[in-house]
């Protein structure tokens, strides 16, 4: 069968009880993947999760205004719909939802979400309100869909903690299930925004994942800020000038993480290459 593109909130209704009622009429279960486009292999992974874990698979592309800042450009993010259909199907993706801003945020819409612990710090910090604006369209994603699993990558894996987090808090009855961060063949880890490099910097950015699993190696044989300065030295080295953040902090609730108490420590890091900001992040 092939993929269902639909636009508005009862088509989504209607799509997704024709779905969940199939010809023997048992009550199927729905995963969603939430995406703003731009598909690429770490989205295809996530719809194959998905596929794993329930009978229906229900991706999402909206470009979500209310997470993104005044300097951050909107209106440049990369649109490739048709061939993002496409892609989604050919991994058996069955609904795709690509609703208008109205369907997300009518006129009077006056709601916003906050996950105030998980989202002051790493890039809560410099991108101020973006998890307010992420929370928001997941909780309402979700809620939409009344999906019972929703597949999220751990490449961003603060928004990760806060969704499931925002989940918790909610009651909102869907499990989610995290993939691991998809990478390239040199470790870089899928993005977007790789699109924008050009060849310079993706030979800077090769070097990123290389440095992080140099510190975890070494994690237990330093504490904790040799190897922050470890990690920075070395992304100056291979010509990084802008570092956002290197950080280490608890994988369950994003807490420091102190020399007495080394487990369950991840190591987050955020820089940019000339203008493009690239996050990262593994388990130490
Ligand atoms: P987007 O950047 O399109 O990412 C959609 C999903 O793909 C997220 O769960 C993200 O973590 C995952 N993803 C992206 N690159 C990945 C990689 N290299 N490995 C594993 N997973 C990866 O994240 C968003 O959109 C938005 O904030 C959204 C959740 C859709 C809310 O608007």
């Amino acid at each position: 069968m092939s993929i269902e593109v639909i636009r508005d909130l009862r088509g989504l209704h209607s799509s997704i009880a024709r779905h969940r009622h199939g010809p023997l009429n048992t009550a199927a279960s729905l995963a969603i993947v939430p995406t703003m486009g731009a598909i690429h292999e770490a989205h295809e992974a996530l719809v194959v999760e998905a596929k794993r874990n329930a009978n229906i698979v229900l991706a999402t592309i909206f470009v979500n205004p209310m997470q993104f800042g005044e300097n951050e450009d909107l209106d440049k993010y990369p649109k490739s719909e048709l061939e993002d259909i496409k892609r989604l199907e050919s991994k058996g993706c069955d609904i795709v939802y690509i609703p208008e801003n109205e369907t997300i945020y009518p006129e009077d819409f006056d709601l916003t979400i906050n996950v105030p612990k998980l989202s002051s710090v790493l890039c809560g910090k410099e991108r101020k309100n973006h998890f307010q604006g992420v929370a928001t369209v997941v909780a309402k994603l979700l809620l939409q869909s009344g999906a019972d699993y929703a597949i999220f990558g751990e490449k961003d894996y603060q928004q990760l903690l806060i969704i499931k987090s925002l989940v918790r808090d909610l009651d909102i009855p869907c499990q989610i299930v995290p993939i691991n961060t998809v990478r390239d063949s040199n470790g870089l880890a899928l993005s977007s925004r790789n699109q924008y490099l050009n060849t310079k910097q993706i030979n800077i950015a090769n070097n990123i994942n290389m440095i992080m699993n140099e510190a975890a190696k070494n994690f237990y044989n330093l504490d904790i800020n040799e190897t922050i300065s470890f990690v920075l030295k070395k992304l100056e080295k291979v010509g990084i000038k802008k570092i956002d953040y290197v950080e280490i902090r608890n994988n369950n609730n994003l807490k420091n993480v102190t020399n007495n108490d080394k487990s369950n420590a991840r190591l987050f890091i955020a820089v940019y290459i000339d203008e493009i900001r690239l996050i990262d992040n593994i388990k130490l």
